[in-house]
């Protein structure tokens, strides 16, 4: 199968049209990136976590993410996570089953946190590429080639049974030092296997199961993946490479499209998300010896970055000039002007976090001509609630419930 060219894409591109993902026609051009819901306690698909979706479907966006589904345990951030096995089909099948019927496309982000996954919560050793203290201050074990194989395994597995779910995409996670992002960085792939070293060697894990994932699926449904463009971490994975990892991709041929993020879950979150530090919210879901630690840290860990409307298309604009793929640019988008440009300037699609947490039905007020402009003042309070049940909290009550 080849990658799908973006070539030819006139500016006159209406936002407000079907259009082609892959294998899968989408109502429109916008989508809701992932946000992990923290509505799946014990990994169990909740009736808050459909509504969720239901809400995003009548809003009008194109296609809702459920974030994030494991693949296996080890994989799970923590233990409130869904684990894509076959036990989880019938939960996920009710989900997919309401979104349709709101009138949305159901995506479904699926990864291995690796390094990133709360050990203490998952009675696991985080994985990851080497060995390393992780911010909980556990020990991470370096996955052996028969991890390699488990997991590659583990992500075709739970792939088949997202489609089995009735999923109309697969979103591979490849970004946020996630496993196979950190895989790709070399601050954190410290092996001098086939695995690590060069490029070629980094990005051999995560072309192999974006391969897999594709080989199982085939074209019943699309499969994009959510990329680094850099780290945001020095000695990580930044654009020299990023590009270059992009370009391989394309040449593999198994993706439909790209969504293009940054920044890392381990060591340097406000790089994805850019505005206010939520430090004290954050602090308060800390145990209590964890956060006398936090005090400390704390300013490193979620150092501020300023907030710029759409500030990763800079970095965007270079894969868009590399690539002949679709892309969907992500990170910040909040005004319909902004949405129109990039799809005018060649995006095939925008994808929106916050935005939509903010105002689930933003994009049909869009539509309808009754606001141009997200109500999201970027404060970051969504993050910590991730704990708790993920929410604006600007919105009464546990609105996003
Ligand atoms: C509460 C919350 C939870 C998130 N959870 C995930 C996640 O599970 N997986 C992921 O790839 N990104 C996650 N993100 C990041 C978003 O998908 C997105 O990359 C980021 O918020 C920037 O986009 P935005 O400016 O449109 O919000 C999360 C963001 C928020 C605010
Ligand atoms: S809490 Fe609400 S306003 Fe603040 S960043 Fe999150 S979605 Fe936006």
């Amino acid at each position: 199968m080849t990658a799908k060219s973006n070539e030819g894409s006139a500016p006159v591109r209406t936002l407000f049209e079907p259009v082609r993902l892959g294998p899968i026609t989408l109502k429109n051009r916008i989508i809701k990136a992932a946000t992990f819901e923290g509505a799946s306690p014990k990994g169990a698909v909740s009736d808050e976590l459909i509504a969720f979706h239901q809400r995003v479907a009548a809003g009008g966006a194109a296609m809702t993410t459920v974030a994030y589904l494991a693949v296996s345990p080890d994989g799970r951030t923590d233990r409130h996570c869904v684990v894509l096995g076959d036990e989880a089909v019938p939960g996920l099948r009710r989900l997919t089953d309401a979104v349709h019927a709101a009138g949305a496309a159901a995506s479904a982000q699926i990864g291995h946190a690796g390094p990133v996954a709360n050990a203490r919560s998952n009675r696991a050793a985080s994985l990851a590429p080497s060995r390393r203290f992780s911010p909980s201050g556990t020990l991470t074990r370096a996955v052996s080639d028969d991890d390699i194989g488990r997991i590659t395994e583990e992500y075709r597995r739970g792939a088949a049974n997202a489609v089995e779910a009735g999923f109309d995409c697969i979103e591979i996670h490849l970004g946020h030092n996630y496993l196979l992002s950190a895989f790709l960085s070399p601050k954190l792939n410290r092996r001098t296997d086939q695995w690590g070293g060069s490029l070629a060697n980094r990005a051999r894990f995560p072309r192999q199961v974006v391969s897999a994932v594709r080989d199982v699926v085939g074209d019943k449904v699309a499969v994009t993946a959510k990329l680094n463009m850099a780290d945001g971490v020095a000695g990580g994975f930044w654009m020299d490479e990023s590009v270059e990892f992009a370009r391989l991709l394309e040449s593999d041929g198994a993706l439909d499209a790209l969504e293009l993020t940054g920044g890392s879950s381990l060591s340097n979150p406000m790089y994805l998300f850019r505005g206010e530090a939520p430090r004290r919210e954050f602090a308060a879901t800390l145990p209590a010896p964890l956060r006398a630690g936090f005090r400390v840290v704390g300013s490193s860990f979620l150092r501020e970055y300023p907030f710029e409307e759409a500030y990763f298309l800079p970095y965007a604009r270079q894969f868009l000039a590399a690539l002949t793929m679709p892309l969907i640019l992500l990170g910040g988008v909040n005004r319909l002007d902004t949405v129109e440009s990039a799809v005018g300037e060649g995006f095939s699609f925008v994808a929106m976090a916050r935005a939509l947490l903010r105002e689930p039905d933003l994009v049909s007020r869009w539509e309808r001509g009754v606001s141009d402009a997200g109500l999201c003042i970027h404060c970051n309070k969504c993050m910590p609630t991730i704990y708790s049940g993920t929410r604006c909290v600007l919105v009464g009550g546990n609105a996003s419930h």
